[in-house]
């Protein structure tokens, strides 16, 4: 992919978001927009990217981190005039540009590769990403003359009621030859009030001029959603939420209920495994083979459980590791610690891992068994095989030695 350049336009301000935050910034399960696309783009192979940045543009340069390069967007005219911007960046480039826009996160590989190969096959001048929509209220309309061919895209605020009934949008991606593109987009004229300068425009002018404009259309109508607003965001979160869910269970986990289940896309969960209703797994969580997961559990960030574990009703888990064979099913809260193999957490157990200043660790080794309702202070370790009565709390630094029985306030050892 080395003629090929790709701009993201992501100037913009978001007007619809009512944010203060740059749209590019706003997450989707937990990532940011910006870089669902700029992932996208390496994972196609392509070298360069450059970012249009101008609305809080410091926060978006502090975000790419020296990742992408950019360029200021000064005055928001539109995205005719953003595209405008890398000039000087890409005057001698004889190559294809790839443009994608700042807010439209949801695209697959397959079809951003079919849309380049389609233009470089087809030799065309401009290749679009189009999408047909029930509902193509706000994108822009793609019109084509009675050879099929497209002679332009009107936006949706300057069509007329004929040319608002159609279904094919402009999905906002496209492949343009750089020395077209930067030809026309000098002869493009201000819309509306606001004097913008509309990217789309370039198309007409490209097909007045017969050069070859050509489309490929996207499989799945949802992968071209353009987040404008608080509602598109939400819509984006359920397809994204849904699509890690299918990747799991073609990988082999079981899913019970997949409306009721929120699952990170780092999230690592072995074959066989099954996730129970109301659960929630968070950021870089690895779970093993063959395990219970939910209901009504949380896991949270870096926890690591291995293979043949439940965790059940009300548990909540974070920072923490877990080893074979345990069972914590019932109303826990284990965090900052590091748990053996086949343990059993009774029921009600806390992990009081936090003195309001800093939090500590715990440990508890291979076939210790803890009682119901037992609080472990932090920092503090169970041995081998104990047994932790019910209803006990272990003061910090008090370690139980293996084998051995604890009851009572403060836990004391058992004398046989
Ligand atoms: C745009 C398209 C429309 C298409 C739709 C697909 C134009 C004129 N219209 O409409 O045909 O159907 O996307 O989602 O292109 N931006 C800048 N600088 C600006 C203005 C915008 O960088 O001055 C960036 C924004 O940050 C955004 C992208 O360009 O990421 C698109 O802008 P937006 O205002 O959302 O365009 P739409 O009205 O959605
Ligand atoms: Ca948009």
């Amino acid at each position: 992919m080395k003629d090929i350049v790709a701009v993201i336009l992501a100037a913009g301000k978001g007007t619809r978001m009512h944010s203060d935050l740059p749209k590019a910034l706003h997450r989707i399960a937990g990532r940011p927009i910006i870089d669902y696309i700029t992932e996208l783009i390496s994972s196609l192979g392509i070298k360069r990217t450059i970012a249009v940045i101008g609305y809080k543009a410091d926060l978006l340069k502090k975000h790419f981190a020296g990742r992408v390069e950019y360029v200021i967007q000064k005055q928001l005219l539109g995205t005719g005039d953003a595209i405008t911007q890398t000039k000087p960046l890409l005057q001698d480039f004889k190559g294809h540009i790839l443009i994608l826009y700042g807010d439209t996160p949801l695209l697959t590989k397959d079809t951003l590769k079919k849309l380049i190969n389609h233009h470089i096959n087809t030799k065309a001048s401009c290749t679009l990403l189009t999408a047909n929509l029930k509902n193509p209220t706000g994108y822009g309309r793609i019109l084509r003359n009675k050879n099929y061919h497209i002679v332009k895209i009107i936006e949706d605020t300057e069509a007329s009621i004929y040319e608002k009934v159609i279904e094919e949008v402009n999905a906002g991606v496209a492949c343009f030859k750089a020395p077209d593109l930067f030809k026309v987009l000098e002869e493009i004229k201000p819309h509306n009030k606001k004097k913008e300068y509309f990217l789309t425009d370039a198309v007409a002018l490209l097909s007045r001029r017969n050069h070859k404009i050509e489309s490929v259309i996207a499989q799945e109508t949802q992968e071209i959603l353009g987040i404008n607003s608080r509602d598109d965001l939400a819509q984006a979160q359920e397809i994204v939420r849904n699509r890690t869910l299918e990747q799991l269970m073609l990988k082999g986990v079981t899913i019970i209920d997949p409306k009721t289940t929120f699952i990170d896309y780092t999230a690592e969960i072995g074959q066989d495994t099954r996730i129970h209703p109301f659960t929630i797994i968070e950021e870089k969580v690895k779970i093993g083979k063959g395990c219970e997961i939910g209901p009504f559990c949380h896991v949270r960030p870096e926890v690591i459980i291995s293979d043949k574990v439940s965790i059940g009703n009300f548990v909540e888990i974070t920072r923490s590791k877990i080893g074979k064979n345990v069972n914590i099913r019932h109303h826990s809260y284990i965090g900052d610690a590091i748990i053996g193999n086949d343990v059993n957490i009774g029921a009600g157990t806390t992990i009081a891992n936090y003195d309001g200043k800093a939090k500590y660790e715990t440990v508890i080794e291979d076939s210790a068994f803890i009682g119901c309702g037992t609080i472990l202070v932090a920092p503090v370790k169970v041995g081998a095989g104990a047994v932790t009565g019910a209803g006990c709390v272990i003061p910090r630094r008090h370690n139980v030695p293996p084998g051995k029985v604890v009851v009572g306030v403060p836990a004391k050892i058992l004398k046989k």
